[in-house]
């Protein structure tokens, strides 16, 4: 197993039925370019939400204006019944907010210690500590915490990524497109830990164009079209649903 446990001491407190993220009527373009329209979205605690969309619908604007990384030109973000509009990515880093970047983001040149320690950077205190639980819970990431990451696998370069993220103590985790590029058989592995990390407590924020696994560990989905929220349901109901069938699931 990858994933042996997730270790109490990274567990975030669960508020039952509350809501941990609300995106309200969210703008964003790039120039005069339109990405997103009037995304409204929410996420509750312990829910895995997945974004679902095809390439260019507006899955990592969603989440990179988020976390701070781009400005919107109109709407609201509430993270934990507090105002995040516009805060910058290290404050909100410091709220409990996190993300594993499109196609991993691991520094390649920097070995798996200085990689996790870089995700512990705004509270080091406790970063040994961290560490041993990282390792606990990801014994690969251990066996090579001296090699550089450049030369991990594509899932242990994965896993890295979704370590990395969890050293920053987040209440909430978006994860955008983490079965990219990787094998079918390793995207199982990734799937099961972010289904046990929500186990744990975590609330989940995933873009995938994996479609069907993706809706098979989610709460609920959204699917995204030109930037535009064009349906959300359980993931039962999309799952059943024949024009997502038919365009995501080659049914
Ligand atoms: N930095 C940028 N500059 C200009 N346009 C951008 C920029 N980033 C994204 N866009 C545009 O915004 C729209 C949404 O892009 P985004 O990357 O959010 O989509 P996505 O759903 O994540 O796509 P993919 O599945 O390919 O990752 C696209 O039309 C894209 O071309
Ligand atoms: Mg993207």
């Amino acid at each position: 197993m990858l994933c042996r446990r997730i270790p109490w001491f990274w567990r975030p407190t669960l508020e039952q039925n509350s809501t941990i993220l609300k995106v309200e009527n969210l703008a964003v373009s790039y120039g005069h370019v339109k990405a997103l329209e009037g995304v409204d979205l929410v996420v509750k605690e312990g829910e895995i939400v997945v974004l679902v969309g095809s390439n260019g619908a507006g899955k990592t604007s969603i989440m990179e204006t988020i976390l701070g990384v781009n400005q919107p030109d109109t709407g609201k973000i509430t993270f934990r019944d507090e105002d995040i509009t516009g805060i910058p990515v290290d404050k909100n880093v410091r709220s409990g907010l996190t993300l594993v970047p499109e196609g991993r983001g691991v520094f390649a040149t920097m070995t798996v210690l200085d990689n996790l320690l870089l995700g512990a950077h705004h509270n080091l205190k406790d970063s040994s500590k961290k560490l041993e639980l990282a390792f606990d819970a990801f014994p690969v990431l251990g066996e090579r915490k001296s090699q550089v990451a450049g030369t991990l696998s594509g899932g242990e370069r994965q896993m890295l990524a979704i370590a990395r993220a969890l050293m920053s103590s987040p209440k909430m985790i978006m994860v955008d497109e983490p079965s990219i590029g990787l094998a079918p058989i390793i995207v199982n592995d990734i799937f099961d830990i972010l289904v046990n990390l929500n186990k744990e407590g975590y609330s989940i924020l995933l873009s995938e164009q994996n479609v069907y696994k993706a809706l098979k560990c989610a709460h609920r989905g959204y699917v995204l079209e030109t930037g535009r929220v064009v349906k959300e349901g359980s993931s039962e109901s999309l799952l059943n649903d024949p024009a997502i069938r038919e365009a995501y699931l080659g049914a």
